[in-house]
């Protein structure tokens, strides 16, 4: 959803700014720009589509400014044309802003500006800002900005250069993610740590309400009404290593190769623990998760560890519907917000809506320090490292792995239920040796155009996500469905054309599984299933049998995912897609 970044120091910006961007590409990747502060004059270059396209105008320009804002565009508001992408600059060129988020009155501003006699000159709604500020500017940025903030309504991120004011930085945080970096005679200001991590592991994420100051001498934050607020610093636990391809043709694959560490890493956060949460989770009558996404589908799967080993009733809604439902709420119930990104706009608000009626929240993120993080009652992590292909993967079990712990922690079986899990990493990497295998089969099913995704009880959302993960790269369309309802619709879809992945490792359902492969069978639908190795009876009844190492019924999804992300994975590879940056897509969804 749109990434910014902001540098100013004393080194040359456009190499840091761009650096930054290929970075935060994963967040938006339909257009790209940059402002300079060239002298006393403004410079600016956009270009529509990848980065590259922007980092190819640029080759050659003797650029030498030192302080700079860029921006990686997926839009919401306009087509992504260069006159939409970002900066957007006021009609006499001074101030350039980029812009996260969106600015919901923006038509009303507009109109404002136009009768005013001031000519605009994109369809965006960032547009606006600049205008505002310029309009508001006597003779103090930060001034302008906070004046210019009281007239926006929305959820935004931006930052804000102008000529008349060299080497500083102006950023606002409402909504959408904003983070500060401190550097040694440079600062920074980004949406998302990776951007920055090459120069610096000290940041300070800044709340909903409040505004950087940034020169290369030192960082000021203020909240909207201009009072100073003193913010601690908080050194980052990555290093730029885990945030690059290390050899591998995608991010995706070496995601996916990564998750015996993200659950052995997010596993051991846990195991050792004297308690998890500072509150004993079984004294609440109901828990609630909300998430989006991959996150919503690790979440079906920790309802059901849950409930089975801790027995309190959990409900899973999607953050989209919760926060405009009516759930009814009360203090006996607590609620948890997954989220990798720990930004995604639809959780992060649900979560806030829960807190006003004052029930306790929890979140589980990957990103220490995220909004989410920061603003739920208790908060427990995944130790998943940065995650930049934008279909989630790693993160999706390590996740898993954190809703196991939390279920094993609270359960009368805590020390049997841990003991099991510690052997899932080393499974995990057993199952990924299957790749080659699952290569084969990928190319054979490349063509279709549809595929069924078949399960059961903690398959069944396994099901769900290898369906979201081929949609999402591949744009194949897919269908994830609990294989019992099969038969009341999907059915109707199935005939020799159509893959169906049938996920049926020996569990409580495998039977039923079985029995339901046998109906697509009959009509004459192509079987790939996923089993436990040495599963014959599994592979006489498939087109295609996919192993996984044997497990526990109950740790059945940390193997049977592996053969559906790397499916997903194989045929978009195949079909030449951008597997990392698939089309419309945005790794952190920042707006409703
Ligand atoms: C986007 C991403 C998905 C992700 C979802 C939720 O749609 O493309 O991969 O699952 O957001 O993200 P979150 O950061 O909240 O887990």
């Amino acid at each position: 959803m749109c990434g910014i970044i902001g540098y100013t120091g004393k080194d040359i910006a456009v190499p840091i700014l761009l650096g930054g961007l290929e970075r935060l590409e994963y967040r938006g990747y339909d257009s790209a720009g940059v402002a300079l502060l060239e002298g006393d004059k403004l410079f600016i270059k956009k270009r529509a589509g990848k980065i590259r396209e922007l980092v190819r105008s640029l080759w050659g320009k003797p650029l030498k400014g030192k302080t700079g804002i860029g921006h990686v565009r997926w839009a919401t508001h306009g087509e992504p044309t260069e006159d939409n992408a970002h900066p957007h600059t006021d009609s006499k060129g001074e101030f350039a802003v980029v812009h996260n988020g969106i600015i919901e009155n923006y038509l009303e501003i507009r109109k404002e500006l136009e009768e005013e006699g001031i000519k605009l000159s994109s369809d965006t709604d960032t547009e606006v800002i600049a205008h505002l500020i310029s309009k508001f500017y006597k003779g103090d940025l930060l001034e302008a900005v906070l004046e210019a903030v009281k007239r926006l309504s929305g959820a935004f991120a931006f930052a804000v250069i102008s000529s008349k004011e060299p080497g500083r930085i102006v950023g606002v945080k409402e909504g959408s993610p904003l983070i500060v970096g401190i550097g040694e005679g440079e600062n920074f200001l980004a949406s998302d740590i990776p951007a920055i991590l090459p120069y610096t592991k000290k940041i300070i994420p800044l709340n909903d309400g409040e505004v950087a100051d940034v020169s290369p001498e030192g960082v000021n934050i203020y909240d909207f009404s201009g009072n100073p607020i003193t913010k601690e610093i908080m050194i980052v636990p990555w290093d730029l290593i885990s945030a690059e391809k290390g050899g591998f043709k995608h991010f995706m694959l070496k995601e996916i190769y990564e998750q015996p560490k993200a659950v052995g890493d997010t596993l051991k956060g846990f195991v050792s623990k004297e308690s998890v949460l500072p509150i004993d989770l079984r004294e609440f009558r109901r828990l609630i998760i909300v998430a989006c996404g991959t996150s919503y589908h690790a979440a079906l799967i920790g309802k059901v560890w849950i409930e089975r080993f801790v027995n309190i009733p959990v409900e899973v809604i999607y953050a989209s519907e919760f926060k405009y439902g009516h759930t009814p709420l009360s203090p006996d119930d607590i609620v948890m917000g997954i989220s990798q990104s720990g930004e995604t706009a639809d959780t992060k608000f649900s979560l806030q809506s829960v807190k006003e009626k004052g029930v306790k929240t929890i979140a589980l993120v990957n990103v220490v320090g995220s909004s989410i993080d920061r603003e739920s009652d208790f908060s427990i992590y995944t130790h998943a490292g940065p995650e930049i292909g934008v279909a989630a993967t790693k993160t999706f079990s390590a996740q898993l792995a954190a809703l196991y712990s939390l279920a094993a922690f609270y359960s009368m079986e805590r020390e049997a239920l841990f003991k099991k899990v510690s052997s899932v990493p080393m499974k995990i990497e057993k199952a990924l040796e299957g790749a080659e295998h699952i290569e084969v089969i990928s190319e054979k099913y490349m063509k279709a155009k549809d595929f069924l995704y078949l399960g059961r009880y903690l398959n069944y959302p396994v099901a769900l996500e290898g369906a979201l993960k081929l949609k999402e790269i591949s744009y194949i369309h897919a269908e994830g469905y609990p294989a019992g309802e099969m038969k009341h619709g999907p059915i109707a879809l199935i005939d020799e054309n159509m893959p169906v992945v049938c996920v049926a490792p020996k569990d409580r359902v495998y039977e039923k599984m079985l029995s339901n492969i046998e109906e697509v069978r009959a009509r004459k639908g192509k079987v790939i299933s996923i089993g436990f190795e040495g599963d014959g009876t599994l592979k006489e009844l498939s087109t295609e049998f996919i192993e996984v190492p044997s497990v526990e019924e109950e740790l059945t999804p940390f193997t049977t995912t592996l053969p559906t992300q790397l499916i997903a994975y194989f045929i978009a590879s195949k079909l030449g897609l951008d597997v990392d940056q698939p089309r419309n897509l945005a790794k952190t969804v920042t707006v409703e």
